[in-house]
């Protein structure tokens, strides 16, 4: 909710009633000013009022406003009949200092009991990361820490790919060239791209890799010993990239965990006459459930060679979610290009009775771009892996550094956790500033820029207020906030905005709205900040003022660290 917004609809809504006009339900009553030259807000009523009561909205404006009597308020109507609203900063300063507290901040300030499980990262193992891992681990790791904020019951589930042929791939080629476990990541790396490439032309290698998958899935002692060896040595390497990036879930479950249940299925959903056969496959069939008007291929349940598939794994997992963990929502946060499996997956969840009393998303997300706005690959058309994109950043990120003044005098140590900090910023912001679903470029000299729409211009200006606060030596935490000035003023409607922008981030599982704010808010900070001449003021009550207005926009920003993760560090 907008304080602000909140108490200016109760006025108007006050006087509508006094005159006996009647608003449609759900009506927008203020919204943000078109000419913020002009005025702070806006409301637009009269229009739609007009029309209903068939006379001149200007007029019925001008009623509106000769009704609310409040010297804090200024009023003018424009063109057809908008009404512009101009608040005094006695009437901001009231709202805020009744409003906006640490709990405001820094609590999860509602009761949600429900539960949300949230499938993210997702990577797939004995294969490196790459970028579109980073993606799904940043975006999932931001939702999970919004969804907790506004006070939801939410797990995190990792979700690795550990089940599939790729698998079978790995063991036979373990067994055939008799290499020694365990294995070290840079032993394990390049066997399944190997292997890969080598089933496309050799299909009597495939057969061997498929037979193998289908012991592993079976239980085969000799198989599920391999696999777990090489099992851990990647997930020990996976787990370690993904905590430079801060991203850790609750539960580490993979595609595995959901063997016994896919078995349980697939027997179910035979003996309950979910299933039939079709080119030797056991079905389930979705010609009913068509995808934006196209009819989808069916749901495979079990292939005609008897493996485990990707949806029946995600099924069976979802079966878990459901009916053992009691989620009431399951958020997956995948590339938007598996929007046919999750369809399908779905559905046929849906058909069977696994998806009830459940709400089920795919929260797709774009493709990371080169500087030619292709797909970002290597040379020679490969993948590019996370890791060096991480160190890629962060060797950036510690130039910045070095380059510094103000950290010139720090040790090699501190600089180091200062540009770790500065560059996983800058890779966290420059990817969650863009709408989920967008494509984006990924251009690493403007992402580490100190200016502009970037994570260290943020990390800046909240590094900035941590040094006022630090040096200053006054105790300004009891002062009520003051405002005597535009810039000041200003600050403090924004701040004002900070609740209803969480709500809208939620709503809209956009955590580019809470970005694009905190943008702003940065923005509107450090122009409250030229203007103002917070350290020289020789009023005491004014510059405490200043001074607790600015502990209110650290808080925020910390609060906004807390949900994407990144560090802010004490100096930069
Ligand atoms: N492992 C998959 C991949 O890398 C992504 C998994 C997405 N989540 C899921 N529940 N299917 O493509």
């Amino acid at each position: 909710m907008n304080f602000i917004k909140h108490k200016l609809e109760e006025i108007i809504m006050g006087a509508t009633r006094e005159l006996g006009y009647s608003l449609p339900e759900n009506s927008e009553i203020v919204r943000d000013s078109d000419r913020p030259d002009l005025s702070d807000f806006q409301s637009n009523i009269a229009m739609g009022l007009a029309k209903s009561l068939k006379q001149n909205p200007r007029m019925i404006a001008q009623s509106i406003v000769e009704k609310i009597k409040d010297d804090e308020i200024d009023f003018s109507i424009d063109g057809p009949g908008f009404i512009n609203i101009k608040l005094s900063n006695k009437f901001v300063g009231d709202i805020l200092n009744k409003n906006v507290s640490r709990e405001t901040f820094a609590l999860q300030h509602f009761e949600n009991t429900k539960k949300i499980i949230i499938d993210y990262g997702g990577p797939n193992v004995a294969k490196s990361l790459h970028v579109g891992h980073l993606r799904s681990s940043i975006i999932g790791e931001a939702l999970k820490n919004l969804a907790k904020f506004k006070g939801y019951d939410v797990i995190g589930d990792i979700h690795f790919g550990d089940w599939g042929l790729p698998m079978g791939l790995i063991i036979t080629s373990i067994k055939e060239k008799g290499i020694k476990l365990p294995l070290s990541v840079a032993e394990l790396n390049p066997i399944y791209p190997e292997a890969s490439k080598r089933s496309k032309e050799d299909s009597e290698f495939m057969a061997l890799a498929q037979e193998e998958t289908k012991k592993l899935q079976n239980g085969d002692e000799e198989n599920r010993k391999i696999w777990k060896s090489f099992w851990e040595t990647s997930v020990n390497d996976i787990k370690k990239t993904l905590s430079i990036l801060n991203v850790d879930f609750d539960l580490w479950y993979g595609e595995s965990d959901a063997n016994d249940d896919v078995n349980m299925l697939s027997a179910e959903f035979h003996d309950k006459g979910f299933t039939k056969m079709s080119e030797g496959a056991e079905i389930i069939d979705l010609s009913n459930y068509p995808m934006n008007g196209v009819e989808v291929p069916p749901f495979i349940v079990i292939k005609s060679n008897g493996a485990v598939m990707y949806g029946m794994t995600d099924m069976a997992t979802l079966y878990d979610r459901v009916k053992r963990q009691k989620a009431d929502m399951v958020w997956y946060v995948a590339d938007s290009r598996q929007g046919l499996h999750f369809h399908q997956v779905f559905s046929a969840a849906e058909i069977t009775g696994v998806a009830e009393n459940v709400k089920l998303e795919h929260l797709g997300f774009g493709t990371v771009l080169g500087m030619d706005a292709k797909p970002l690959k290597t040379r020679n058309g490969d993948n590019v892996s996370l890791m060096e994109l991480i160190t890629e950043t962060l060797s950036k990120a510690r130039k910045k550094i070095d380059e510094n003044e103000k950290t010139s005098s720090l040790s090699d140590t501190e600089k180091e956790k200062i540009a770790n900090a500065v560059g996983i910023a800058a890779l966290k912001f420059a990817d969650l500033i863009n709408p989920r679903m967008s494509d984006y470029i990924f251009n690493l000299d403007k992402f580490v820029s100190f200016e502009g729409k970037t994570g260290p211009y943020i990390l800046y200006t909240a590094v900035r207020i941590k040094s006022l606060l630090r040096d200053c030596g006054i105790e300004f935490k009891e002062n009520p906030i003051t405002l005597s000035n535009q810039y000041d003023k200003a600050l403090a409607i924004k701040i004002c905005d900070f609740t209803s922008v969480i709500d809208r981030a939620f709503e809209a599982r956009g955590i580019h709205i809470l970005m694009q704010y905190v943008y702003e808010l940065a923005v509107s900070y450090n122009n409250f900040y030229h203007n103002v001449k917070i350290m020289p003021e020789k009023n005491l009550a004014q510059k405490k003022s200043w001074l607790k207005l600015s502990n209110t926009v650290l808080l925020i920003f910390e609060v906004f660290a807390d949900i994407i993760k990144i560090d802010i560090p004490e100096r930069m």
